[in-house]
């Protein structure tokens, strides 16, 4: 099986249905690290629970070095015989020479319907405008923020009432069925 990290920031439960789907035997990949840049995150806990092993690269102690921070990670991917890098949640801006290093070899979930509302508050962007429906994108990173080849979409309604946070729940569960089958897509495609 193809060997990826799971790179998260928070909660985690975009990682926890991609762990999920890596341990079905017909899957061609298995989630075998996973990696926060925040200590406290809820997300590696389940990690844990899950017996995935887990690790934390904190960006603090590098100061402004993004670079450097990025240098440890990769270095830590490439220890653990790393294939694919699935962004879940990972909130940190990548820099060009993380994403040439893993060009075409890492992907992002986005809760949006790219190419709308790239970046943060998406959900809020999306009631604001009225829209009749939001969803989510797994797509190839590359260096334009949330700007990469679109390799799959999910699509949600917009219901009378709804918050950001309503929405967010509501798309939350598109994503975590759209993720690891776009990933098993992906990867099944890698070796072909
Ligand atoms: C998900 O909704 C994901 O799409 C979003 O963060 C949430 C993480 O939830 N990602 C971004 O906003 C990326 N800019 P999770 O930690 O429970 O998977």
């Amino acid at each position: 099986k193809t060997r990826v990290a799971v790179l998260i920031s928070g909660s985690g439960t975009n990682m926890v249905s991609l762990i999920a789907e890596g341990r079905s035997p017909d899957s061609p990949y298995e989630v075998v690290l996973v990696v926060s840049n925040i200590a406290m995150a809820a997300g590696l806990e389940k990690a844990r629970a899950a017996g995935v092993e887990t690790a934390v690269i904190e960006h603090r102690p590098f100061g402004k070095d993004r670079e450097a921070h990025e240098r440890a990670l990769d270095a830590l991917l490439v220890e653990h015989e790393v294939e694919v890098i699935a962004l879940a949640g990972y909130m940190r801006l990548l820099t060009p020479w993380l994403v040439r290093e893993w060009e075409g070899r890492m992907l992002n979930i986005h809760p949006s319907l790219l190419p709308l509302y790239p970046g943060l508050n998406t959900h809020a962007r999306a009631l604001e405008a009225g829209d009749a429906e939001a969803g989510c994108t797994v797509h190839i990173v590359t260096e334009g923020v949330d700007e990469g080849p679109v390799l799959g979409q999910a699509r949600v309604p917009i219901l009378p009432g709804d918050t950001p946070d309503v929405l967010a729940e509501r798309v939350k569960a598109a994503e975590h069925i759209l993720y690891p089958r776009t990933l098993s897509d992906f990867v099944g495609r890698l070796h072909s």
